[in-house]
């Protein structure tokens, strides 16, 4: 499949590269394609960059990787017509770090960064994936036997099974939470990651959920 990636951190990267390796063509998009890290990416994967709005063109289905107070500027400069009726993967974090270290949630409670995505492309079938986990490990959610889960948001159900099929490609197991509302869960359980590891400066944790 073609895949368009917005955002050229860690995240961005990683998720290229582990996409890439599942033989899917990707393309980083940026608001400045020659940035040296999208050039050293492209050569070591083989992927393609590009500018925000030719990743969105290019990708069947687009991630959302820039940084929270980025990312409306982002979507404009990727063109809303670019994500019509196409699977949207949120794995932004509404983080505000004004204030330093650890960052504090930018909203919450009453809406979310995957609901403001979604209101800001009204045609896409966004849903809210990969974001509880860091990014070292978004592209394999194995700890050795142990099998990870992860958690999702959406408001289209065969959306949600396409990223449901991605995210086993990369060994997670995956529970739907229901509507992109979510979200605010979500997002806060990004924050518990978040806390642990600045409260314990531990930093390889993720979330196993178990049943009696
Ligand atoms: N890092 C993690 O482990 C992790 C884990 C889970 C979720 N997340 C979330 O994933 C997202 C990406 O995180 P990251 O650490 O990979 O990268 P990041 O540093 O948060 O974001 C980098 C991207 O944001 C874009 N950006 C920044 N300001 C912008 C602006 N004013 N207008 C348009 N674009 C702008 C940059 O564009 P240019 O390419 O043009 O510079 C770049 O592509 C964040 O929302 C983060 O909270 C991160």
């Amino acid at each position: 499949m073609k895949i368009g990636i917005i955002g050229t951190g860690t995240v961005g990267q990683t998720l290229g590269t582990g996409l890439k390796k599942l033989n899917h063509d990707v393309m980083i998009g940026s608001r400045n394609p020659q940035k040296e890290e999208l050039q050293k990416w492209v050569m070591a994967s083989g992927g393609k960059g590009g500018t925000f709005a030719e990743a969105a063109a290019f990708g069947e289905m687009i991630f959302i990787c820039t940084s929270w107070e980025g990312t409306e500027n982002a979507i404009k400069l990727a063109e809303s017509k670019n994500f019509k009726n196409k699977i949207v993967i949120d794995v932004t974090n509404p983080l505000d770090f004004s204030q330093g270290m650890p960052p504090k949630m930018a909203l919450g409670h009453t809406t979310s960064g995957g609901e403001k995505i979604q209101s800001w492309l009204p045609d896409a079938k966004v849903v809210k994936a990969f974001n509880i986990i860091t990014a070292a490990f978004m592209i394999d959610g194995k700890f050795g036997n142990e099998q990870l889960d992860m958690f999702i948001a959406g408001n289209d159900a065969a959306a949600k099974k396409s990223v449901t099929d991605l995210l086993t490609a990369f060994q997670w197991t995956t529970h739907d939470l229901g509507g992109i509302e979510q979200s605010r869960i979500l997002e806060y359980f990004a924050m518990l990651w978040i806390a642990y590891g600045f409260k314990n400066n531990i930093w390889n944790h993720a979330f196993k959920l178990v049943r009696k």
